[in-house]
């Protein structure tokens, strides 16, 4: 067991034999909350700060992520991508630290100077990069190698969903839920009327959701969609799927002794669609106008944030209408990394 600070262990200890975290170099949880000094009711959650080396809120997941696959013996990892995929970032540089391998499973993304870079930084972690075409090509060689690896009983290569999203993806962020409820409690900053965040593969969104009514918090949490609602006739960034991903969590929950009445009567996660604009990876004029207003905002602690166009411009679009419309605190949770170390 790391020496992580973890409060959704303080808050559960029968989890505690259920849950292993990755000791991973550089980790710096709980990230710090900041209030804009242009509007007083404008919070800011630092998960651009997860982890030194890289951070952003695939870090955050991949401590509980890399935690269960080095407990299950696994030595690589095999996950898939956009082209310049935070998230594939984040395993290769966080796998590296850790020893295990790292293939990414690329799908075509429009072109920018930020898939680029992160593109580069793949590499120079040492991912293995496999380029497969569409989204839908993509989707499909990743199954069919899983399930190819299933059928050998002696495999150690991990499977994970593009973005983390998965049961321990979604307990991370139950975690971080309880990491703000302590913040609150110390007075750190007041509790959100609402909670703002982007939303690709679903996990951040499910695990806020989840951990907020857990935590008993009565924020509401507000889910940007700023991916593909269906691949074909697929659903892929839908209520539903959100659901899906919180009902997987409650069974492990409940099947590792936690219990609580929100078990019984799970908050349903909200989603909005239309900020969306013209694709995954096509910025939306409403973000960039949204993006130079954040840019604008001074913060208290005098930190630095970075935005771009595929996720934090268009939850900032959707920020800044529930500021307006909202006479309480919102919250929005950063999850861009904003660590240069990997494109050095
Ligand atoms: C910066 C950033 N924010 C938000 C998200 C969406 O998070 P989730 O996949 O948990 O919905 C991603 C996913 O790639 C991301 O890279």
């Amino acid at each position: 067991m790391s020496d992580l600070p973890i409060p959704l262990l303080r808050a559960y200890p029968a989890l505690i034999p259920h849950v292993p975290l990755a000791n991973l170099p550089g980790h710096q949880c709980p990230t710090p909350v900041t209030v804009s000094l242009d509007h007083a009711q404008l919070w800011l959650k630092h998960d651009d700060l997860t982890n030194r080396h890289y951070g952003g809120n695939k870090s955050r997941k991949l401590a509980f992520i890399l935690g269960r696959l080095q407990a299950q013996g696994q030595t690589q990892l095999v996950t898939f991508g956009g082209t310049g995929t935070n998230h594939g970032l984040a395993c290769a540089v966080h796998c590296q630290a850790l020893g295990i391998g790292c293939e990414v499973l690329l799908f075509d993304q429009p072109p920018s100077a930020s898939v680029t870079a992160n593109f580069r930084a793949m590499q120079q972690a040492g991912a293995r990069l496999t380029p497969c075409g569409s989204l839908l090509r993509t989707v499909l060689t990743y199954y069919g190698r899983a399930l190819l690896s299933r059928l050998q009983p002696a495999s150690r290569t991990a499977y994970l969903f593009a973005g983390g999203s998965s049961v321990e993806g979604v307990l991370a962020f139950i975690d971080a839920a309880f990491e703000l409820r302590e913040q609150v409690a110390a007075g750190l900053c007041p509790e959100p009327e609402c909670i703002v965040c982007p939303v690709g593969s679903g996990a951040t969104l499910a695990g806020l959701t989840l951990g907020v009514a857990l935590a008993g918090l009565r924020s509401r949490v507000i889910g940007v969609r700023v991916a593909p609602s269906h691949l074909g006739p697929f659903a892929a960034c839908t209520t539903g799927t959100v659901a899906a991903l919180m009902s997987a969590t409650v069974k492990r929950l409940r099947a590792y002794g936690v219990t609580s009445p929100v078990l019984q009567n799970l908050p349903a996660p909200v989603l909005l669609d239309h900020y969306y604009g013209e694709g995954y990876g096509v910025a939306s004029a409403a973000g960039q106008d949204a993006a130079s207003w954040f840019l604008q905002q001074r913060w208290a602690d005098e930190r630095f944030v970075t935005v771009e166009g595929t996720y934090t411009a268009k939850a900032l679009a959707a920020l800044r209408d529930q500021l307006a419309q909202t006479s309480g605190p919102v919250l929005y949770w950063h999850t861009l990394n904003s660590s240069a170390e990997a494109f050095a």
